[in-house]
């Protein structure tokens, strides 16, 4: 009996970090579904609401959060020179339009614990168009 439990907390163990790596590296950067529905120039307005917040280019000096330069496929959590949140830290997956589109939902749900202040948008329409834009202006800044 004993040796049971100990099998079935080990396994408990051993099988969610699994569980959730698999479903990180299905979900690809290079997947453009989100954004193909998107209207940039929608996007471009509705960026307005991050700006305060996040530079697009690499060189520019980050805001109060992190500059958001060659974002997808990138590690969450990895921008040199930016103090992130311990959650944002050890979040250990890349940025993909799948789960942008969560945290940009509703980034408190998405990551508790990490320190965006922002409510999130809540139309889904607005997070087409938004990502859209983030494809066009964040691999511009990359080049
Ligand atoms: C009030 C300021 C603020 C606003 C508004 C804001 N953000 Fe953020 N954002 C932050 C901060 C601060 C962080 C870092 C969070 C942490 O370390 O937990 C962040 C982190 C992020 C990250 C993770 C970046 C990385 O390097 O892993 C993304 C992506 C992001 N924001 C996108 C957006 C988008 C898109 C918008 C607009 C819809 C937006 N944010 C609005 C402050 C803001």
């Amino acid at each position: 009996m004993k040796f049971l439990a100990k099998t079935a907390v080990f396994m408990a163990i051993a099988v969610v970090p699994t569980a959730t790596l698999s479903v990180m590296a299905s979900a690809d950067a290079a997947d453009t579904t989100i954004s193909a529905a998107g209207d940039a120039v929608k996007g471009k307005r509705l960026f307005n609401r991050c700006k305060a917040c996040h530079n697009l280019t690499a060189t520019a000096r980050p805001r109060i959060g992190p500059n958001l330069d060659s974002l997808f496929g990138r590690q969450a959590g990895s921008k040199d020179g930016f103090k992130y949140s311990k959650a944002l830290q050890e979040a250990g997956f890349e940025w993909t339009e799948k789960n942008l589109d969560e945290w940009l939902a509703q980034p408190r749900t998405f990551l508790p614990g990490n320190k965006m202040a922002f409510a999130g948008l809540r139309k889904e329409q607005d997070r087409k168009d938004l990502m859209a834009y983030l494809r066009e202006a964040t691999v511009e800044a990359a080049e």
